[in-house]
């Protein structure tokens, strides 16, 4: 579906310039941005201004001393004007030019005219303006590192000062992205008849799988709200109070282990639908995702095939498959057991991928790699080779226990051919599985198969309803426990809970899960029934669900949803898996604020009156 959007967009017309990829953001509406201080942006001048009276302002992000001249580069969000200041015709002013510092804030009015020597990779290249005001709006300090696209600053002093880190390009590029993703996302959705429709920060904890932050109750002493892992409970209801489809690009908060694509509180868009079945929802979805790629990036993608859980991890070794490159897991306890081959004999699984063409393999490659899956977040004992070499013969780590012939029906198995190169691991089936999956992802980036300009998109469905936990044997719900079964399993739920489908799905798109959600249950004893099954008491559900559950009683509608990671959408966009850089002011690894300085003690005073002390 392609929602006539265009209107929005043409607002922008924007395009990347050479110089190393600064985002021009040109607008029809320039004349907007026309204030007592300025009446053009410093990416907007090009040769067609040359004559005209201008005042821009700005930083200067950089000065040249030649002299008889003296040049400046005025920077702002749009993009950078060279200022020139001639000794000759206005030494003062040229003077005054040169006591400059890096970062200050000036406003200026001159003349736009043609440069003696242009510069091609600089929008504004063909172009200076010959000023003849200046006036320093703010003085600044010297910045603790070059605020330009490439800064040397390091990473935990950029934090700190995050607020001058956010004046570089890329970093003012990603911003915008996120914004031009969100409007899309608002159109698209507004488009569909959805409401954008808030719901509370200050809440009752809902289960979604980490751990919630608090918020102690000055009112109620001794209580506490909890921050939303995610609205899913108020956007359920909405869905009872008749606002049958509802969205909103909302924060959550989960207090969980952070990485590179998890932050601490991020950004949802959440939505929710009555009166539909899984299709309706896949479908509508899909169109937001593809809307969003041919209105952001200007590509068509293809309708989003489907992929069963059990499929994946079947070939993939995970759920969210980075679907740009084969080399699907295959299982080779047949082809491979029984032969006096111990390690792989007393396996519960041997799992085997054929890297393509890579059959050249050194001998140092291949300890290299084989030190790789024994690191300890692989976890591998050892690693198996094969080569099949150009002259249809084999050579492998495993000579010794295996013929030629044998060798040959693994090869057969894993289908590969003269050149390629077979990688092998055995031991419990989950860990072996799990080792192959990051094996076969490092192949796929050694090899050059993550072409960051390929997106393969897909729905994995029919994930497992619960899942048991290997240490505690506690039960918990894979998705969230207001997810239903599949229909036609649902009379299993009493008997093998364990084997129930649930009506969830995933989007992931390049191995990353950009979003998941289910068809809802809508029935207050089915409802009771999952509780049952997830080791609640009736006491502990009602204590924490009543209110869903009663609500269901009231008319509960079919319903159903999903929620996609903002920030995860916006780094694709951008094309890293790092959501940090799109987001304002994010928090490092540990969780912190390096600027402000947060989380932060709080006085006794203040405890006392929460009643924490
Ligand atoms: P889920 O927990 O799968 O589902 O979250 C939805 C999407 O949110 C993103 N995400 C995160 N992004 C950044 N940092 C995090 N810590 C983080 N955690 C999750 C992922 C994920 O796919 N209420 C359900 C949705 C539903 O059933 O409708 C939910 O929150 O991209």
């Amino acid at each position: 579906m392609r929602i006539g959007f265009n209107h929005a967009t043409n607002l922008y017309n924007e395009r990347f310039d050479n110089e190393g990829s600064r985002l021009i953001i040109l607008t029809k509406f320039a004349t907007q941005l026309k204030s007592m201080l300025r009446t053009h942006n410093c990416g907007e001048l090009r040769s067609e201004n040359i004559g005209e009276q201008v005042q821009l302002s700005g930083w200067l992000q950089r000065s040249r001393d030649l002299g008889g001249m003296t040049f400046l580069d005025l920077r702002d969000r749009y993009g950078i004007t060279q200022l020139a200041f001639n000794m000759e015709s206005n030494a003062a002013l040229c003077e005054q030019a040169r006591k400059l510092g890096r970062e200050f804030v000036l406003q200026v009015e001159g003349k736009v005219i043609e440069r003696t020597s242009k510069n091609a990779q600089m929008s504004t290249g063909d172009i200076e303006l010959e000023v003849s005001k200046l006036t320093v709006l703010n003085s600044s300090k010297v910045p603790p590192f070059t605020i330009e696209t490439e800064s040397d600053g390091g990473e935990e002093l950029r934090m700190q000062y995050r607020f001058l880190d956010l004046r570089r390009a890329p970093l003012q590029e990603n911003l915008a992205l996120r914004h031009r993703l969100a409007l899309a996302v608002r159109t698209y959705l507004s488009s569909a008849s959805f409401l954008e429709i808030e719901t509370p920060y200050l809440i009752k904890s809902t289960p979604e799988g980490a751990r919630d932050f608090v918020v102690p109750s000055r009112m109620n002493e001794g209580q506490y709200y909890a921050l939303p892992q995610s609205p899913q409970t108020f956007k359920q209801l909405l869905m009872i109070s008749g606002y049958d489809r509802y969205f909103q690009i909302v924060r959550c908060f989960r207090d969980e282990d952070l990485r590179a694509d998890r932050q601490p509180e991020f950004t949802q868009i959440d939505c929710e639908m009555a009166f539909v079945e899984r299709d309706d929802v896949l479908a509508l979805f899909e169109g937001l995702m593809k809307h969003l790629f041919t209105e952001v990036k200007g590509l068509d993608l293809p309708d989003f095939p489907r992929m069963a859980y059990d499929e994946a991890m079947e070939k993939y070794g995970n759920d969210k498959p980075d679907l740009r490159f084969g080399m699907e897991i295959q299982n080779l306890n047949s082809a491979t057991q029984g032969k006096g081959f111990k390690v792989f004999d007393d396996a519960e699984s041997v799992l085997g991928i054929c890297a393509k063409g890579q059959g050249e393999y050194s001998r140092k490659q291949l300890d290299a790699l084989t030190d790789w899956v024994k690191r300890p977040q692989i976890g591998m004992r050892g690693l198996v080779y094969i080569k099949y070499n150009a002259d249809g013969s084999f050579k492998s780590s495993v000579d010794k226990f295996y013929t030629q012939e044998q060798l040959g029906e693994i090869a057969k198995t894993c289908s590969a051919s003269e050149g390629d190169l077979l990688l092998v691991l055995s031991g419990d089936d989950r860990l072996t599985r799990k080792a192959m999956s990051e094996l076969r992802l490092e192949m796929g980036g050694r090899m050059g198969l993550k072409d960051p300009s390929k997106y393969a998109p897909l729905w994995v469905v029919d994930f497992p309803l619960l899942e048991k936990d290997e240490e505690s044997g506690a039960v918990h719900a894979m998705h969230h426990p207001f997810t239903s079964a599949l229909p036609e399993d649902r009379e299993k739920l009493k008997t093998h809970p364990l084997e129930v489908k649930a009506n969830a799905y995933d989007m992931v798109i390049n191995g990353v899960e950009l979003g998941g959600g289910s068809i809802r249950i809508h029935d207050r004893s089915e409802q009771e029934q999952m509780f049952d099954a997830l080791g609640f008491t009736k006491d502990e559900a009602e204590a924490q669900f009543g209110f869903l559950m009663k609500a269901f009683e009231y008319g509960a509608p079919p319903h159903g949803g999903i929620a996609f990671g903002f920030d995860r959408i916006a780094a694709m966009f951008g094309g890293t898996d790092s959501i940090r850089d799109y987001i304002a002011f994010p928090k490092n690894n540990s969780g912190r604020d390096v600027m402000i300085d947060a989380p932060a003690p709080i006085s006794d005073e203040q405890k006392k009156e929460l009643g924490l002390a």
